[in-house]
């Protein structure tokens, strides 16, 4: 991936340029990035922040895998992501069911995943990272600075965003080739490793309404498994998760 990159200054969100792109024929690895963008979003249509300081960046992956396994690639990318923050910095980020990464119990990094697919078959998946680089807290608004930090403010150094989209990439790279040729089994077990919500008793709100249980695992759809109290086995698909 990164083979072919359109670098911008400001744009509305570099997610909504690349699925423009993929309107059109597109090379599989192609890649978005801006210094800003006006409109970024994250999961769920919510607002994400970006102000220069940060990496944002899309990139579309085109594989020949059943449509049900996509989310699968939403997973793998948070462990590119980790895998890059452990490689080039002395942290150990952790990762919180779905997709978020975190560095000492705040959000500094998200992924959005989005398909576009005819007939039931993948024409193209876009992953959209966002990654706080070098923002400092004033640049968070104060409802989200308990909750969002970025690499600079916990290792107090001002890191290049380039050379950790060139990590990224890398990493990405290895992850993909791994997943293509021998399957989902090794990079789940690396999600798992790195994820905190396992093992933990958490809250799941969903769009149903609230359920507790120990999450225990995630499926092959990247499903978070929670175990409630009478030991019945929920798949949660979709929620927002807090520990208990
Ligand atoms: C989330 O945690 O809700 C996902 C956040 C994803 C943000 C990235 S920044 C680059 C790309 N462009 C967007 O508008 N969103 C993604």
């Amino acid at each position: 991936i990164g083979k072919q990159v359109y670098f911008f200054d400001t744009v509305s969100s570099t997610q909504r340029i690349a699925k423009k792109l993929t309107m059109n024929q597109v090379e599989e690895g192609t890649m978005i990035i801006a210094e800003e963008q006006t409109d970024g979003r994250g999961r769920m249509a919510r607002k994400w922040h970006s102000q220069k300081g940060g990496l944002w960046f899309s990139f579309i992956v085109k594989p020949e895998i059943p449509i049900a396994t996509a989310p699968q690639l939403t997973l793998l990318t948070a462990v590119a992501v980790v895998r890059t923050i452990e490689d080039l910095l002395p942290l150990h980020p952790k990762i919180k069911w779905p997709n978020d990464i975190l560095l000492h119990g705040k959000k500094v990094c998200g992924i959005l995943t989005e398909l576009q697919a005819t007939d039931g078959n993948i024409e193209a998946v876009i992953i959209g990272v966002g990654l706080n680089v070098n923002q400092q807290k004033e640049a968070f608004p104060e409802d989200i600075r308990k909750k969002a930090t970025s690499i600079s403010l916990e290792t107090g150094m001002i890191v290049d965003p380039i050379s950790l989209l060139k990590g990224f990439c890398f990493q990405f790279e290895q992850l993909y080739k791994l997943f293509l040729q021998h399957g989902f089994q090794q990079i789940k077990n690396m999600w798992e490793q790195s994820c905190e919500t396992i093992g933990k008793e958490v809250t799941a709100t969903t769009f149903k309404g609230t359920v507790k249980g120990e999450a225990f695992g995630i499926s092959d759809e990247g499903a978070l498994l929670l175990k409630e109290k009478d030991g019945s086995v929920l798949r949660i698909f979709s929620a927002d998760i807090d520990g208990s």
